[in-house]
């Protein structure tokens, strides 16, 4: 039976750019959707920007910009990790969008309409300098317990009370430095405690469509042990807040997590629209799955308010069918820390040319269905990239197609039982297709992982068992040796499908290159012919511990500190005149590949505007992925004479940016406008 889901990871706040937890939630849905999409179930993933909320709107005023301009900057920095890692999201939106805002106000009337929102008094803190309602974190005072200074309005560091901001003494504004008022004003709930809230609840999240310790979690949270019900939620802010209006109500705006996990419907909605599907008829198929992947810090907003709300909403919106939640990334059992340079830079890891796919599929040995942390360690990580991925996996292919490609022309004969099932390694591999899929299906990608391993081990030994090298020196023994080559190729071939919602890229590549297949590989290529190979080409290299070192070297000093970021002394004067011989263009990348036979060049179809795209080699492989780049604006000089070189001609010339001494500093960044640029136009 054929499935189809709607599948969303939690939408990231838009005030940072991805640090390595982030990419591990990604890693995780995407693994688990492409496992989807190999079984030919149809899978529409997407995410978006988490933009709203006081944070974000006094990060932008710091930062001297609007909201809007804000969390744009974010925004555009998104795509070079997703597509470095291969995050395969269909679509990437905003919360701050007209659809979320339609559908926000939507949900809210329904809401209101079905008797689940009324409006009450609430004193708070209020800047008078700022104008404005202050949240808990912007309040510091002494601790009313312990009298420490300088504490948070919710709780003191030093002593650890709770209280609330109103207890504080001598409160004052992080903002302005100003003593606040106490002041009232009205706000809206949502009646979480309504009995029909309650009982849908406590069905919801104990009918096993949760985790058994996120249910228990619920189940605290909905019989308190004191006996106590839900409290009711705040969902209002008063202006000035960057979110969304309340409908009939002016002045007031959702609070950001009522918009936020709407935002999973708008970004759907919206590429809905771009794709050409019916949004509301594949919500209220009763058919359509719709599973949320998010970290255990978010539980309480996804398993009792989000769940309620779509509930009570209606038609076409339903309740998530799964809300999976994993736990906290560490990295050498350290806790994430908010400031760049300590852990891992995701950006950096892709900067410094190491393999996306060396993470995915690092991440997804540790991962398994439930709430656990996983640590990142770097020793270990190259232990297990080397021995798995290179040592096992690659070398099975790597060793037998030599031997295919150099005594049978790159033809396989698979070994055959009597019944014409397929014998040795790559009968051991297809045994195990069910349980592996179970275990990819239920996200403990560690066993699938373990069980692939298994299976590469097996095949490695049953290739050594029979010497090969030696069987080629004796004409009498060609068949065997034929035979057990055929063999482990088929055994790879399977492990190569197993494989390919975590290693994406190289499954692509295997089919191609190796198998001379024209569409991506299935689930039941399991079982599909083999009969011939086209020359190995090198798969994969190992991690070296250097590069590890370099990950974890501290962020270079800030520019300040060093005469010239770029470490090389300015040129010579030029004229203007020199300068205006340059004929520099806004280009579109049209399409962007790899060359043969090059580690340095990708070859680039440029757009100048012409009516004719250009061709032109540039040196930026190690740092971008070329599909990556199709579609992006860059920067070109467009009156250089053409040059030759031993690929083809190159028209033209891109400008990217490096260090003077780019062995020490490796890191290369194409020049791309502002938006708004079009192709052919002039740069001076
Ligand atoms: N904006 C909210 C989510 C709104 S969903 C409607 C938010 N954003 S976040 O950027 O702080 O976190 C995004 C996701 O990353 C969450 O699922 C969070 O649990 C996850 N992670 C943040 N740090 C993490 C680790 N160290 N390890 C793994 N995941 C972590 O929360
Ligand atoms: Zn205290």
């Amino acid at each position: 039976m054929s499935r189809q889901l709607f599948v969303t990871t939690a939408l990231p706040y838009a005030n940072a750019a991805f640090h390595i937890g982030h990419m591990m939630e990604y890693i995780q849905a995407d693994i688990w959707v492409r496992y989807q999409r190999l079984r030919g179930h149809t899978v529409h993933f997407v995410c978006a920007d988490d933009a709203h909320g006081a944070a974000i709107m006094i990060a932008a005023e710091k930062a001297g910009q609007t909201p809007q301009e804000f969390v744009a900057r974010v925004a555009a920095g998104r795509r070079q990790y997703l597509d470095g890692f291969h995050i395969g999201f269909d679509h990437w939106h905003s919360t701050d969008s007209p659809e979320n805002v339609e559908l926000s106000q939507d949900i809210y009337r329904r809401l209101r309409s079905n008797g689940l929102v009324y409006v009450k008094p609430v004193e708070q803190f209020f800047d008078p300098v700022k104008g404005m309602f202050l949240p808990d974190r912007y309040i510091r005072g002494e601790c009313p317990r312990c009298g420490a200074a300088d504490q948070h309005g919710d709780s003191c560091e030093n002593c650890g009370a709770v209280y609330s901001p109103t207890e504080l003494r001598k409160p004052t504004s992080a903002l302005s430095g100003a003593a606040p008022e106490l002041r009232t004003s009205e706000h809206y709930f949502f009646r979480l405690s309504d009995p029909r809230c309650t009982e849908f609840l406590r069905g919801w999240t104990q009918d096993g469509r949760l985790q058994p310790e996120v249910a228990n979690k619920a189940k605290e949270w909905l019989e308190g042990a004191d006996g106590r019900q839900l409290s009711d939620w705040d969902i209002s802010r008063d202006a000035p807040y960057f979110g969304i209006p309340i409908p009939d109500a002016p002045g007031k705006y959702f609070y950001v997590w009522l918009d936020a996990p709407i935002g999973y419907l708008a970004s759907f909605k919206a590429y809905c629209a771009r794709a050409g599907l019916d949004f509301e008829k594949f919500l209220a198929d009763p058919a359509t799955e719709q599973v949320h992947f998010i970290g255990k810090d978010i539980i309480y907003f996804h398993t009792l308010f989000w769940p309620a709300m779509l509930k009570f909403a209606g038609r076409p919106y339903k309740v998530p069918d799964k809300v999976w939640v994993h736990g906290f990334i560490t990295v050498s059992g350290e806790k994430m820390s908010k400031s760049r340079g300590t852990g891992i830079d995701p950006l950096k890891y892709l900067q410094l040319g190491m393999n996306a796919e060396w993470l995915r599929y690092y991440i997804a040995a540790k991962l398994n269905g439930r709430v656990e942390d996983i640590d990142f360690n770097p020793d270990d990580f190259v232990a297990r990239v080397n021995s798995d991925l290179v040592g096992k996996y690659v070398n099975i292919a790597s060793r037998a197609a030599s031997f295919l490609q150099r005594i049978f022309a790159g033809r396989i004969n698979l070994p055959m039982d009597p019944s014409g099932a397929p014998t040795g390694s790559t009968a051991v591999a297809l045994a195990a297709a069910d349980e592996i899929a179970d275990f990819l299906d239920s996200r403990e990608y560690g066993k699938a992982l373990r069980e692939i391993m298994r299976i590469a081990d097996f095949a490695n030994e049953h290739f050594d068992k029979h010497k090969p090298w030696e069987l080629a020196k004796e004409p009498a023994s060609r068949d065997l040796l034929h035979a057990v080559c055929s063999d482990v190729i088929g055994c790879f071939r399977a492990l190569t499908i197993y494989l390919a919602p975590v290693l994406p890229a190289t499954a692509e590549r295997v089919a191609r290159e190796l198998f001379g297949m024209t569409r991506p590989l299935a689930w039941d290529d399991l079982r599909s012919p083999l009969e011939q190979i086209a020359p190995y080409k090198h798969l994969m290299t190992r991690v070296e511990a250097r590069q590890l070192e370099a990950l974890f070297e501290p962020a270079a000093p800030p520019a300040a500190e060093k005469p010239l970021p770029g470490g090389a002394p300015i040129g010579e004067t030029a004229s203007i005149d020199e300068f205006a011989r340059l004929d520099l263009r806004v280009a579109r990348i049209v399409d962007a590949q790899a060359v043969d036979g090059s580690d340095k060049l990708l070859k680039l179809t440029l757009d100048v505007g012409e009516g004719r795209h250009r061709t032109v080699f540039a040196g930026i492989k190690s740092a971008y992925e070329p599909q990556a780049l199709v579609g992006r604006l860059t920067a070109m000089v467009a009156n250089l004479a053409p040059r030759k070189m031993k690929f083809g001609v190159s028209e033209g010339m891109v400008l990217a940016a490096s260090h003077a001494d780019e062995k020490s500093q490796p890191g290369i960044f194409l020049l791309e406008p502002h938006a708004g640029a079009q192709p052919g136009m002039r740069v001076r």
